[in-house]
């Protein structure tokens, strides 16, 4: 049986209070998405290390961070002293990731690719024994609040074969447009970690917003 993870985006909280936002998921949130974005890998800039560094005293919660940036490598050492937990990092961004997965290990961390959709999923195929997780977006990198594209989930289903065929524990998260209405589709061609912005801070009540994406799913 493989865990399922609720991973509540930051994105789309309130940010002007982030401290208190990420304090009404602490208990039924499983991770914390961090979508760090540079305004040159993708049209958007949010936020790095000393926001990072500036809610890591306020949780508990493990600091999953999305690097859609162009040089992630540059970052890996102030990500870890920043408090991140796991780095996830483009193939389109960085052609080979071995040497990140390196230093990302060097520095404590945990590592994992990601494709937007228009990679196909075997550009990760390669790199999977590097990774404790593997990440299909399931929307353009860039902004919160798109919609699903179904089309991405052939990937995971093909990801969630190979992972299963080797018998190795790799997380496949799915990023983008997760719903309750969405993310019943998700699980079932494979993905056990699930990115949701817009439908869990979107929401007045958070805890009940993560509870219905796992009623959905029978988790
Ligand atoms: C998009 C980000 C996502 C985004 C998800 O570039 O990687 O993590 O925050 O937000 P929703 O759930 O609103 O699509
Ligand atoms: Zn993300």
């Amino acid at each position: 049986m493989v865990d399922i993870k609720i991973a509540p985006s930051l994105l789309a909280a309130d940010f002007s209070r982030l401290a208190s936002e990420v304090a009404t998921i602490e208990d039924s949130a499983d991770l914390l998405h961090l979508d760090v974005m540079d305004g040159h890998f993708v049209p958007n800039i949010t936020f790095g290390m000393p926001v990072i560094a500036a809610l890591r005293p306020h949780t508990g919660l493990r600091f999953d961070c999305h690097l859609m940036i162009t040089n992630p490598g540059d970052y890996v050492g102030p990500l870890a002293e920043a408090g991140a937990d796991l780095i996830t990092v483009h193939l389109e961004a960085v052609g080979d990731p071995r040497p990140l997965a390196e230093k990302a290990s060097r520095h404590g961390l945990g590592f994992g690719v990601v494709v937007s959709p228009p990679t196909p999923w075997d550009a990760m195929r390669p790199y999977l024994d590097l990774c404790e997780m593997v990440v299909v977006m399931s929307v353009h990198p860039g902004f919160g609040g798109q919609s699903f594209i179904p089309e991405v989930l052939t990937k995971v289903e093909a990801l969630r074969k190979e992972v299963d065929s080797r018998d190795i524990r790799t997380d496949i998260q799915i990023d983008g447009g997760i719903s309750p209405g969405t993310i019943r589709r998700a699980r079932e061609a494979g993905a056990n970690v699930f990115v949701a912005g817009t439908a869990v801070f979107g929401r007045a009540n958070r805890t009940e917003a993560i509870e219905e994406l796992r009623q959905v799913i029978g988790a």
